[in-house]
């Protein structure tokens, strides 16, 4: 195996209609208008020497060393920054520029420290490449004179170092923190000699706004921003490509690697997801793949308040086995369940509720999106008939206006934030609706036409109050309608939403947003050329989340924004792998693809193949397992990849659940919250050890590929087939491959997808069949997949959750940029410097109000429950509402959230909590003693050596 090579074409590439010709050292060749020369004689295979240039960013012209000769022209203009014309003729090879070239080169290189054999750049340094292009023996003007050789190096990074003398001034840095990453964190101090790249004044990079991207350690041709990584373990000499494990976007990474060990992850130019960009936590934070937390062994208990046992891999299957087996007989075929992972494959998923479906006999099979989109799917397949989102990323470069709703792009799916930052910075027009100020509402060259800031809970008033705005101000896309929506609906709906009752001044004094506003918003949306709607949990985790999904179908529909690039309802899905987890049958009433359980010939499709009969009956949610264990009447779970413990509302209520079940199987990375009430722990494989597929926010399959060997002996797929095997069934994969096989035979919207076709394409959008063969990056082009796309009547039901004298004002949570939701990987990583615990943002009106200054401890308490954290005080939230994150167990921010969930899909009411607030002393008497009920149940044995 070798380094994947990426070709750097030096210029971005230009779309035009019209061709260019001309003839570059005697050889013709004809690329789009506005091309570069540089960029034209790469494509016919000619290097000219450069090192300003990238290909990630615009032409900048400032080395002199990509000069090239053009006939009938004076000079030598630089190749980077001059387009080609029609017939002309150009030379890159004479003895004049190899002069020149040489000359520049000799000035770079005398003042740059000759260290290139212990350099950690040594192999892959541009100036070095150019040294050699360009035939330099000999520096003219020595090494004596004045130079930055001396600078002091910045070190502060976790991640990369910034070492000043090596750095040759060509602001590729620069540019890709503007263009590509959209931080304007870095500019070039000084001027003539002293000019040096500066991450802000007096300020290091950990300091400064730096986000930690990595875009500038990629863009640098040198080593003066490097991976210290780099720098410890060598140049890196083989490289698989694959996906990131964190979010949604699904970005493609190249994992460069030196024999096992993984030396950095590069992000991949052909990612159709991120184009080769990334954020800190796909390019930086894979540390807890080899941290030393992860438990390696299989381990039984027979109680939770007993040490652990070290046993065998086949030990803890046939103890499962039994354990299952006998709950079943015990208790009834109904007394087990499982519940699949959204960061594992969808190869492991499908096995999952395969083995749910086919070995345990019911449908208790659930996933976390049971707390994040679930509504998503609800929603959407009513309005559209598909439970996905309808664009690619792409898309939004035809954007014209862009609704962000209860979404933090920039936090939460930071490649895509930036994306959307780069097309907002180009013209596009902005509404974030969202009860805090995010910093899209303003960030640099960018700020929102309306911020829309509504009281948490009322997002169903608001979007219904943008529809009335629409419908009688008379901005329906009638032709639209008319043509691809079911009319009396429609017209049934528009009546609904004219009423009084939604109008915008009606609104405000419940949602808190300015009439004017919300008008000023509606009508830019419905007039402003191309409008999309990007949306997160802020939307789906409400009492109405499944509600105002479909008010955001709806305003999509009447205004005509979807069905073509730049339009449509994108959902941001959370987990890398949720969307997958959802196509391949993880709910309890769905086969895979969304095929009901009572449909009888999709049943029989699966029972053939699988050679049993199943059950028709939906399965158990999450809260109902729960609910059944605490009544006694569910006895036995296996969780793959999941701290339900941590990540689901009311804690207090989930652990009774667990509590009060004889066998919880818990299959993961580390000893998680949700490990604590195990009796056996199944280790589990990171991405970088197993082959396989995610589906990322857009739908796009992208393979995940094996870089390292297991180091717990089993990637999660065999663990599940060695369990099904223990169960009796008689499973026979040998690879992923085999398992997409079946998902393709039996699902329609995965027919078309193959390993050998994601290798060929390097992604696909489902569906992907016949119709499809290459996927379908926009869905719903001339009809929707339903049909006729249906208005549903989306009427305001306030949500149950009210403040009052005694909890007053109103909690919401969300993610932090550096943290990945329970922290279970990043937490063990470096990331922890920008983030080491989850703080309560108050406005300084409200904190004023109780005595609490920033960094104060706080008590934050609901009817659930309390918790103890401390207090940022910021004007990001208004006033009446607080905020938070849940990267941290020991703040166990859900043991304050409520038990009210979404009408239609039990999604928890994450988003709205009342709350009260008041100085604290530190963690509270919860806590401490979870601290050490947490320490007690993690003693490990070995065998049968007592406890630590
Ligand atoms: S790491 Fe990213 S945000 Fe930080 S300076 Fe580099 S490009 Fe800018
Ligand atoms: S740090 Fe690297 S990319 Fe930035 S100006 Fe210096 S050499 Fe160029
Ligand atoms: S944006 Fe998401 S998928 Fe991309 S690198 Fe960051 S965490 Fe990974
Ligand atoms: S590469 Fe063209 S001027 Fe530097």
């Amino acid at each position: 195996m070798s380094l994947v090579e990426e070709i750097d074409h030096g210029t971005p590439a230009v779309h035009a209609d019209v061709t260019v010709s001309l003839t570059i050292d005697g050889q013709k060749v004809s690329v789009p208008a506005g091309t570069s020369i540089m960029r034209a004689a790469m494509d016919m295979g000619t290097k000219v020497p450069k090192l300003c240039a990238t290909d990630s960013v615009k032409a900048f012209g400032s080395c002199r060393l990509c000069l090239v000769e053009i006939d009938g022209r004076p000079g030598t203009p630089a190749s980077c920054t001059t387009p080609v014309g029609e017939g002309m003729v150009v030379h890159t090879q004479t003895e004049r520029l190899k002069r020149l070239r040489k000359g520049v080169m000799e000035l770079y290189i005398s003042d740059h420290p000759l260290d290139c054999l212990t350099c950690g750049a040594n192999g892959d340094c541009e100036l070095q490449d150019m040294a050699g292009a360009v035939g330099l023996r000999e520096v003219r003007y020595g090494y004596e004179g004045e130079s930055h050789t001396q600078m002091a190096k910045d070190q502060s990074n976790p991640y990369f170092d910034y070492d000043p003398s090596k750095c040759i001034v060509c602001s590729r840095c620069v540019r890709a923190c503007e263009e590509v990453q959209g931080t304007f964190a870095l500019t070039i101090e000084g001027r003539g000699f002293d000019s040096r790249v500066s991450p802000g004044a007096h300020e290091t990079f950990l300091t400064s706004e730096c986000v930690s991207c990595g875009a500038c350690v990629q863009a640098c041709p040198t080593a003066t921003l490097i991976e210290k990584s780099v720098v410890e373990i060598g140049q890196p000499e083989h490289s698989v490509v694959t996906t990131c494990a964190y979010c949604g976007v699904g970005c493609s990474f190249k994992a460069e690697m030196r024999g096992e060990e993984l030396v950095r992850m590069v992000p991949w130019k052909d990612g159709k997801a991120n184009r080769g960009h990334s954020c800190v936590k796909g390019r930086f934070a894979w540390g807890y793949a080899t941290h030393r937390d992860r438990v390696l062994n299989p381990m039984v208990r027979a109680k939770i308040t007993d040490p652990w046992r070290e046993v065998s891999w086949d030990e803890a299957f046939s103890h499962i086995a039994s354990e299952f087996r006998r709950l079943q007989n015990t208790y009834g075929k109904d007394a087990i369940g499982g519940i699949t992972s959204s960061r594992c494959t969808n190869e492991e998923t499908y096995l999952v509720q395969k083995l749910i479906r086919a070995g345990f006999g019911n449908n208790n099979v659930d996933t976390c999106a049971r707390v994040c989109h679930s509504p998503t799917g609800f929603g959407l397949k009513t309005a559209f008939g598909t439970s996905a989102g309808t664009q690619d990323f792409d898309s939004v470069e035809e954007t014209d206006v862009v609704i962000v709703i209860g979404a933090n792009p920039t936090d939460g799916h930071p490649v895509f934030g930036s994306r959307l930052k780069k097309r907002l910075r180009a013209g596009a027009r902005l509404i974030v609706i969202d009860p805090r100020r995010i910093d899209l509402v303003r960030s640099p060259h960018i700020k929102a036409d309306y911020h829309l800031p509504l009281r948490p809970g009322t997002n169903v008033a608001v979007v219904t109050a943008l529809a009335h705005v629409i419908v009688t101000e008379g901005l329906v896309n009638e032709a639209f309608v008319r043509d691809y929506c079911d009319w009396s609906e429609f017209e049934h709906w528009a009546a609904f939403v004219a009423d009084p009752r939604h109008s915008p001044e009606e609104v405000e004094k419940l949602s808190g947003v300015p009439a004017d506003a919300i008008r000023g918003a509606a009508r830019l949306f419905a007039t402003g050329g191309n409008g999309a709607i990007y949306y997160g949990l802020g939307v789906t985790e409400h009492s109405q989340g499944t509600t105002t999904v479909m008010a955001i179908a709806n305003l999509a529909m009447a205004t005509g924004n979807l069905g073509r690039p730049g339009v449509g309802v994108n959902p941001l899905r959370g987990q890398n792998n949720v969307q997958g987890s959802c196509d391949m049958g993880s709910f309890p009433h769905e086969l895979p693809g969304y095929r009901h359980v009572s449909d009888e010939a999709t049943r029989e499709i699966f029972e053939k193949l699988w050679g049993v009969t199943l059950s028709d009956e939906p399965g158990l949610r999450i809260p109902n397992m729960l609910d059944a264990a605490v009544d006694g009447t569910f006895k036995g779970i296996y969780i793959q990849g999941e701290d339900i413990v941590q990540s689901d509302p009311d804690t207090h209520h989930v652990t009774a659940g667990l509590e009060a079940m004889e066998c919880v199987v818990v299959h993961d990375l580390f000893l998680n919250e949700t490990a604590n009430y195990a009796h056996v722990f199944l280790p589990g494989s990171t991405f970088l050890e197993k082959d396989g597929t995610f589906t990322n926010a857009e739908r796009r399959i992208n393979r995940v590929r094996k870089v390292m060997t297991p180091r717990n002996g089993l990637a999660d797929w065999e663990v599940t087939q060695k369990l099904a095997l223990a169960l009796g069934l008689a499973w026979d994969y040998r690879h992923p491959s085999e398992i997409m096989a079946e998902i393709a035979a039996t699902t329609p919207s995965f027919a078309g997808v193959t390993y050998d076709r994601l290798d060929a394409l390097g992604s696909v959008q489902w569906p992907c069949n016949d119709k499809a063969p290459e996927g379908t990056p926009i869905m719903h082009i001339g009809g929707f997949a339903r049909g006729k796309g249906k208005f549903m009547i989306t009427e305001y039901v306030a949500t149950d959750e009210k403040t009052g004298p005694r909890f007053p004002l109103l909690l919401t949570t969300g993610r932090i940029l550096s943290q990945y939701n329970v922290g279970a990987q990043t937490r063990r990583t470096a990331n922890t410097v920008w983030h080491e615990e989850d703080r309560l943002e108050i406005h300084p009106h409200d904190a004023e109000n109780r005595g609490l200054k920033d960094g104060d401890w706080v008590r934050l308490q609901s009817r659930a429950g309390e918790t103890t954290l401390r207090a940022l005080v910021t004007d990001r939230v208004a006033p009446g509402v607080v905020y938070t994150t849940f990267h941290h167990p020991l703040t166990q921010v859900n043991v304050i959230t409520t038990d009210y969930s979404d009408w239609a899909t039990n999604c928890p009411e994450y988003k709205v909590t009342a709350v009260q607030v008041a100085p604290s002393n530190g963690p509270s008497e919860w806590q401490e003693h979870y601290r050490e009920h947490t320490a007690l149940s993690r003693r490990i044995t070995s065998g049968n050596e007592a406890a630590e």
